[in-house]
């Protein structure tokens, strides 16, 4: 591509670029796309606006009612003028309205009003009104005055103060802005007066914890004494008891040891007497058998003596036999002789 054909597809961009920007100027300009102001039809209830309205209004109403534009307070008027007229006693569906600023409720000479109305009591201030007209079936339930309410604070406040206009004795509004004045000024005396208080508050309260802190020391120190204090009697309570302990286990240890002494000391004496009765049953057994023996001894002495005896007596009688026998034989033998002599001799 060469120079001159770059510039050119330059120069249509650019070109292309200035015509949408310029169409969509001129586009703008015809047709306004941009909401200005406010929508065109918008059907007022009143019932919206005054509830949610209400609240903040009654702040800045004096302010508007201050620098309030009673041409325009005619005009809203005409909203009431179906049912009320300006001129005095001229009451028509609702009572007439003039000098109604700062009249007092329910006043209006011949006019037949509700309960609702005729209960309120008080006059109709600047404020009354600007409340009751914000929503009167809220302000006075039961009120016949069959109108929705005006929720333009704005409207109230230029309503308000061209009625005021239609009056033998116009309120003033400065008074009220006065008052109001009066009123900032007793709230912020109010305000510091609470400030001061408050800082009292605090400061008593930084009182209150120091002493409470230091009455908390007290205790704890207190807590603490009683600490050492029962621990001590507790150590020496567990002294006493080891001490206690200790002579009452010396004292066992003595009885156990005197005890066991006896104890030693009766086995001993029971050794000893079981010694002694052993050896006196030996003794006696010894005895016994000593004299066992020498009693088979003696009876076989006097056995042996009486065997000797009968033997003695037997060989005495053995030889007085064989003594006999021998004498016998000899006589015999000598008889013998001599009887043989006699049958020779004889014979
Ligand atoms: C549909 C008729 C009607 C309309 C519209 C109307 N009012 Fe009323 N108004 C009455 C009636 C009826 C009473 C008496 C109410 C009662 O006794 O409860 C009344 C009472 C009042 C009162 C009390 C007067 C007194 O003597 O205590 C005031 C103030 C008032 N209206 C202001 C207005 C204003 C301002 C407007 C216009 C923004 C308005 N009213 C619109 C019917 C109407």
């Amino acid at each position: 591509m060469d120079t001159m054909t770059t510039t050119k597809v330059a120069a249509a961009l650019c070109g292309a670029l200035l015509v949408f920007l310029l169409g969509k100027w001129a586009a703008e300009g015809i047709y306004h796309t941009a909401l200005h102001g406010e929508p065109s039809y918008v059907i007022d209830t009143g019932e919206d606006e005054a509830a949610d309205e209400g609240a903040e209004e009654e702040v800045s109403f004096i302010d508007l009612l201050a620098q309030a534009d009673v041409e325009k307070g005619s005009k809203v008027f005409k909203k009431c003028s179906a049912c009320h007229k300006l001129e005095k006693g001229a009451n028509g569906t609702g009572p007439y309205l003039y000098g109604v600023v700062g009249r007092p409720v329910a006043s209006a000479d011949g006019f037949g009003y509700s309960d609702a109305l005729a209960g309120l009591g008080g006059d109709w201030t600047p404020e009354h009104l600007d409340e009751f007209l914000t929503k009167p079936s809220a302000y006075a339930p039961g009120t016949t005055m069959s109108f929705a309410g005006l929720g333009k604070i704005g409207d109230r406040a230029n309503l308000i103060a061209f009625l005021n206009t239609n009056s033998d004795s116009p309120v003033s509004f400065e008074a009220a802005e006065a008052a109001t004045d009066d009123a900032s000024e007793a709230a912020d005396a109010a305000t510091d007066a609470a400030s001061d208080a408050a800082d009292a508050a605090t400061d008593a309260a930084d009182a209150a914890t120091d002493a409470a802190s230091d009455a908390a020391d007290a205790v704890t120190d207190a807590a603490s004494d009683a600490a050492d204090a029962a621990t001590d009697a507790a150590s020496d309570a567990a002294d006493a008891a080891t001490d206690a302990a200790s002579d009452a286990a010396d004292a066992v240890t003595d009885a156990a040891s005197d005890a066991a002494d006896a104890a030693t000391d009766a086995a001993s004496d029971a050794a000893d007497a079981a010694t002694d009765a052993a050896s006196d049953a030996a003794d006696a057994a010894t005895d016994a058998a000593s004299d066992a023996a020498d009693a088979v001894t003696d009876a076989a002495s006097d056995a042996a003596d009486a065997a000797t005896d009968a033997a003695s007596d037997a060989a005495d009688a053995a030889t007085d036999a064989a003594s006999d026998a021998a004498d016998a034989a000899t006589d015999a033998a000598s008889d013998a002789v001599e009887g043989s002599d006699a049958t020779t001799s004889g014979n």
